[in-house]
């Protein structure tokens, strides 16, 4: 199974919005992490050009969504536009956030988990059942599970409304990295707080990631915080999939979940890097090549939004359901997160960290 095969690293969100101009026109869809100069930027401009019923924006400052949400509404006047605060490091916020997009809209048919960020600095975090985590782990992987599961009755009810033969119409996509290979996730040391090595051997950083991810600032090795909660995006997506399939819910088994990488694009992500940690980002771009913003929002929108990508296909197991430059690249997943075991254990070791137990 392939997307569009003439879709690649070149491919632009406007260019795939347009394309699956169906898939977005009356639909309501929801996008965390929007600022200006962010990828979510540049695909929430892309799916106001065709036309869908209410756009939620959802992200942490309010000052940025008040500009994104003019930015819309001067290009696109006609689209419904509403907006969320949300910080997804405060359980208490994505109750909040979820409250409020469920007051505003009685469905939602895509949900994209495009919020995140990448630090050198420790943000250590207790959970809600006193475990102490990395703050990246809390905001990229621990909110997002929350905000996710909390929202699933809204993506159900746009589900259950769609025909039987639109398989996997309603849709989840998480953001994860490249960036997922330098580490596994540590469940015998969330937080970082033992030696980059002083873990059961299925936990260690591989042994391929260069000496430079491994440094550390006050001890926390920020490169492998960043890598351990990209992988938990991927394994979240991977269960939740799974789950959705087996589950009793009317409608579930046509909602699909995927996990992006988006590619390597200039954004605000390493802001809190210094130059020499943001030259070693600049490398990870391949041949040099660096997405331009419209780009590296186009592998989000064809998980999001191209029909072919159907809920069965996916979560029957035949694709991890991964995408990269615009097609499912399986083949670039790490073996750390891949396992359907270590998928599984993780969303039970989540529920339990977050004190919270999904309907599904
Ligand atoms: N850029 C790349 O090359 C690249 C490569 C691989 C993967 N990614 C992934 O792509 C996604 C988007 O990143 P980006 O490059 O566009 O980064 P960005 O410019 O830093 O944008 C991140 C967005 O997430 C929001 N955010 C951060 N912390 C949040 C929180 N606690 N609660 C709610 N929202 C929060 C930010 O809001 P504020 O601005 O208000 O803080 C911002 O809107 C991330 O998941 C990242 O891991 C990016």
């Amino acid at each position: 199974m392939a997307t569009h095969a003439g879709y690649g690293a070149q491919t632009t969100a406007t260019e795939v919005a347009a394309a699956f101009a169906d898939s977005v026109k009356g639909k309501n869809i929801v996008v965390t992490g929007i600022s200006p100069a962010s990828i979510g930027y540049t695909t929430v401009m892309a799916l106001a050009g065709q036309a869908p019923a209410s756009l939620v924006l959802a992200s942490r400052t309010q000052a940025k969504l008040d500009a994104v949400a003019a930015d819309i509404r001067n290009a696109h006047p006609d689209v419904q536009v509403h907006l969320v605060r949300l910080d997804l490091a405060d359980v208490a916020s994505v109750r909040a956030a979820a409250a409020a997009v469920a007051d505003t809209l009685d469905r939602v048919d895509v949900l994209i988990n495009n919020a995140g960020i990448s630090t050198p600095e420790r943000l250590a975090a207790k959970t809600p059942n006193g475990t102490e985590v990395d703050g990246q782990f809390l905001t990229n992987h621990l909110g997002v599970f929350l905000w996710t599961a909390l929202l699933l009755p809204l993506l159900r009810a746009a589900a259950a409304t769609s025909s039987e033969d639109n398989n996997g119409t309603a849709r989840i996509v998480n953001l994860t990295s490249q960036g997922h290979h330098l580490s596994p996730v540590r469940f015998s040391d969330y937080a970082f707080r033992r030696d980059v090595y002083d873990v059961p051997d299925d936990e260690k950083p591989r042994a391929q990631v260069p000496a430079f991810f491994l440094r550390t600032k006050d001890g926390y090795p920020g490169f492998l915080g960043y890598g351990q909660s990209k992988t938990a995006n991927i394994l979240h997506a991977t269960e939740l999939a799974r789950r959705l399939q087996r589950s009793s819910h009317k409608g579930d088994a046509r909602i699909a979940a995927f996990s992006v990488h988006p590619g390597t694009i200039e954004t605000e992500l390493s802001r809190s890097l210094d130059q020499e940690g943001q030259e070693t980002i600049a490398k990870t771009a391949p041949h040099g090549l660096w997405k331009t913003q419209d780009q590296g929002a186009a592998t989000t929108l064809v998980a999001a939004l191209d029909p072919k990508l159907g809920a069965a296909d996916v979560a029957g197991g035949a694709t991890l359901g991964y995408l990269s430059d615009c097609q499912l690249r399986d083949d670039m997943v790490a073996a750390h997160a891949q396992g359907a075991d270590t998928a599984k254990r993780l969303w039970e070791e989540t529920e339990k960290l977050l004190a919270f137990t999904v309907d599904l």
